[in-house]
C-alpha cells in the first residue's frame, strides 16, 4: 500500500503542490527518494533514519521508495523532512493512516527527532487554505501560520514524539496565534539631524510619493545618516503589503519566531554586492535585496562603487515592479516594488567641490566626472530626485536639536500618502511608472523657483513635459511648497555633458520637441 502526505513545492512566492507517496514493499532494504530531489532533500534519508530511531521508532528492513510527485518538477530545500517522516510512521503503523490526510506537511528534522523551522511556511499555509487543507509546521513557524486565516487548521510541533502523541490523544498541541514583532529600542529620528533642511524636505518628497532619490555629499555630510532615518517617516503597511512583503521574506526564511511586522522593510546591502546578490537567483532561486525591499526602501551607499552590472540590473525591476528570474532549472518571479535610495561623494576623493581644493589625479572637473560615469544614464533617468548634500556646517553642529521629528513629517507623509490615494486609481504603493501616467501639471512654477540653481537642469532648463519635471511637479502639487535643492550648482554641473546628475541635454530637448506644448502651466498652491 502507498501512503500519501501532502505538501509544496515553491516557486518565487507561489507554490505547487507536491505528493509525498511512500511506500514500504518487500526486498532488499533500501531507502530511494526519486522525483528530481536536489541535494538537501536526497539528504532526507540520514535525517529521517536518524530521527525516527532517536523517537523510538526502527526502520523496517525492507525496500522504501519515497516519489515526490509531480516528478518532473524540481525538489528543493529541507522542508521534505517532515513529510517523508510522518509518511513512513503512517506506513509502518505508528500513527493512524489517516491522521495526515487533509494537511499539508512541512518542516525539518534534527537528528534527535526535534522539529526545525524552515522557510517558506507563510505561502505554504496561505496555499493549503485556498485548497482547504491543515496544516503541520515545526513550532517556531506556528504563529507565521496562524496569519493565513483564523479558520486554518495548524498543528505546530517541536518533535517528532510532540506530533505522535498529538495524533494519539495524548498531548494536544493548541492552535498558534498569530505574532506581531514587537519593535526594540528608539528609532532614529531625523530630530537628531542638525541643518540639512533641504535635504530633510526632500527626504519627505521622496517618502511622500514614493520616488526615487539619489543624495551627492562630500563624506560626513549625513547622506547615510539621513537614509537610515527614512523608514521612521514611512506609513506603516497596510494589511495587503504587509501581507506580500512577509511572503517574501517567508520565502527568503527572513522571518524570525514567526512574528510578522508592519515595518517597512529597509535593506542596505555593501557596495561588493553580487548581480544575484541583488536581484535575485543563483543555482537555488532566492529572493534578492530588491525583492526583500518589497514595499520599502532599497538603500544603495556609496553608488558608484557597486558593480556597474549589478546596478544595471536594476533598471528593468525599477520600471516594472517585479523582477524575472530565469534561469535552466527554474524560472521564478518575484514582486520589487522598492523605493530607491542611493548616496555618493562626488568623486573618488570626496572633496572635488570644496573650495580651494586641487585633486591629486588632475583637474576637479575630470575626477569628478570620471567617478560619476560609473552609473549609467538609464539608470539615473530612473532615479526621480537628485539632491546634493553640503557638508554640515560648525554652525549647523552647535544649533540645538530640531524641534521638529520624525513624528511630525511621518504625520504629513501619511497625509500625502492619503491625499495621492483618493487621487490616483488604486494602485497601492507608487512607482515610478505609475507616476509617469499620472497627468502632470506643469512645472513651470516650480522652474521658476528653482532658476539657475536647479541641480538636475542642464543648459536650458528642463522643459515643462520632460519626464522628471513632470514628476517633481506631481510633488509640487502634493507637497507643500517645492523641495529646494543645494543653493548652488555644484561644479559638476558646469559640465553638464559629463555629469551624469544633469539630464543630458540632448535628451530631454529630443523629448520636449516630441512633445512640444504639451502641458500648460497650471499650478494649484492650495493643493496640499
Ligand atoms: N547634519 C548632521 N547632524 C549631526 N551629525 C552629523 C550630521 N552630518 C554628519 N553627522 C555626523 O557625522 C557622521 C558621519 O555621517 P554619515 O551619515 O556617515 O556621512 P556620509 O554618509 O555623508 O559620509 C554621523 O555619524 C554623525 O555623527
Ligand atoms: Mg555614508
Amino acid at each position: 500500500m502507498v501512503q500519501r502526505v501532502s505538501t509544496v513545492a515553491f516557486e518565487g512566492i507561489e507554490v505547487r503542490p507536491v505528493d509525498v507517496q511512500v511506500q514500504v514493499a518487500p526486498g532488499m532494504p533500501a531507502f530511494t527518494i526519486v522525483g528530481l530531489p536536489d541535494k538537501a532533500v536526497s539528504e532526507a534519508r540520514e535525517r529521517v533514519r536518524s530521527a525516527m530511531i532517536a523517537s523510538g521508532l526502527a526502520l523496517p528492513a525492507r525496500r522504501i521508495t519515497i516519489n515526490l510527485a509531480p516528478a518532473d518538477l524540481p525538489k528543493e530545500g529541507s522542508h521534505y523532512d517532515l513529510p517523508i517522516a510522518l509518511g513512513l510512521m503512517a506506513a509502518i503503523g505508528a500513527i493512524p493512516h489517516d491522521a495526515v490526510a487533509g494537511f499539508a506537511v512541512l518542516g525539518e528534522l534534527g537528528l534527535d527527532g526535534s522539529i526545525a523551522p524552515v522557510a517558506g511556511v507563510l505561502p505554504a499555509a496561505i496555499g493549503a487554505n485556498a485548497r482547504d487543507e491543515g496544516l503541520i509546521c515545526p513550532a517556531a513557524c506556528g504563529p507565521e501560520a496562524a496569519w493565513a486565516s483564523p479558520e486554518i487548521e495548524i498543528i505546530a510541533a517541536s518533535s517528532l514524539i510532540q506530533l505522535a502523541n498529538h495524533f494519539k490523544g495524548t498531548q494536544v498541541l493548541s492552535r498558534p496565534q498569530p505574532k506581531i514583532l514587537e519593535v526594540n529600542g528608539a528609532e532614529l529620528d531625523l530630530a537628531d539631524i542638525k541643518g540639512q533642511e533641504s535635504a530633510k524636505r526632500a527626504l519627505e518628497v521622496a517618502a511622500a510619493g514614493g520616488h526615487n532619490l539619489l543624495m551627492v555629499g562630500p563624506p560626513g555630510a549625513g547622506k547615510s545618516m539621513l537614509a537610515a532615518r527614512l523608514p521612521s517617516i514611512l506609513p506603516p503597511l497596510a494589511p495587503a503589503e504587509l501581507l506580500e512583503v512577509s511572503m517574501v521574506a517567508s520565502v527568503a526564511g527572513e522571518i524570525e519566531g514567526g512574528a510578522l511586522t508592519n515595518r517597512r522593510p529597509f535593506r542596505a546591502p555593501h557596495h561588493s554586492a553580487s548581480m544575484p546578490a541583488l536581484v535575485g537567483g543563483g543555482l537555488h532561486a532566492r529572493p534578492g535585496e530588491i525583492s526583500l525591499a518589497h514595499h520599502g526602501v532599497l538603500f544603495l551607499d556609496e553608488l558608484p562603487e557597486f558593480q556597474p552590472q549589478a546596478l544595471d540590473s536594476l533598471r528593468q525591476p525599477l520600471e516594472t515592479g517585479e523582477v524575472a528570474i530565469a534561469r535552466a532549472n527554474h524560472r521564478v518571479t518575484y514582486p520589487a516594488r522598492f523605493m530607491l535610495v542611493a548616496a555618493m561623494n562626488p568623486c573618488r576623493c570626496g572633496r572635488a567641490a570644496e573650495p580651494g581644493y586641487a585633486c591629486r589625479r588632475g583637474l576637479n572637473a575630470r575626477c569628478t566626472a570620471d567617478y560619476q560615469a560609473r552609473i549609467s544614464g538609464p539608470l539615473l533617468d530612473r532615479i526621480d530626485l537628485h539632491i546634493e548634500v553640503p557638508a554640515v556646517t560648525a554652525a549647523d553642529l552647535i544649533l540645538p536639536p530640531p524641534t521638529e521629528g520624525s513624528r511630525e513629517i511621518a504625520e504629513r507623509v501619511a497625509l500625502a500618502r492619503e491625499r495621492q490615494a483618493r487621487a490616483m486609481p488604486p494602485s497601492g504603493y507608487r512607482t515610478f511608472a505609475a507616476t509617469r501616467r499620472f497627468p502632470a501639471p506643469c512645472s513651470r512654477m516650480w522652474h521658476g523657483r528653482m532658476g539657475a540653481g536647479c541641480r538636475c537642469c542642464a543648459k536650458p532648463p528642463m522643459r515643462c513635459g520632460s519626464r522628471h519635471a513632470a514628476i517633481i511637479a506631481c510633488c509640487v502639487s502634493r507637497a507643500r511648497w517645492p523641495i529646494s535643492t543645494a543653493p548652488t550648482k555644484s561644479a559638476a554641473c558646469t559640465l553638464p555633458k559629463r555629469c551624469p546628475i544633469a539630464r543630458s541635454p540632448m535628451r530631454s530637448g529630443a523629448r520636449h520637441r516630441a512633445r512640444p506644448g504639451k502641458w500648460e502651466p497650471v499650478f494649484r498652491p492650495d493643493a496640499r
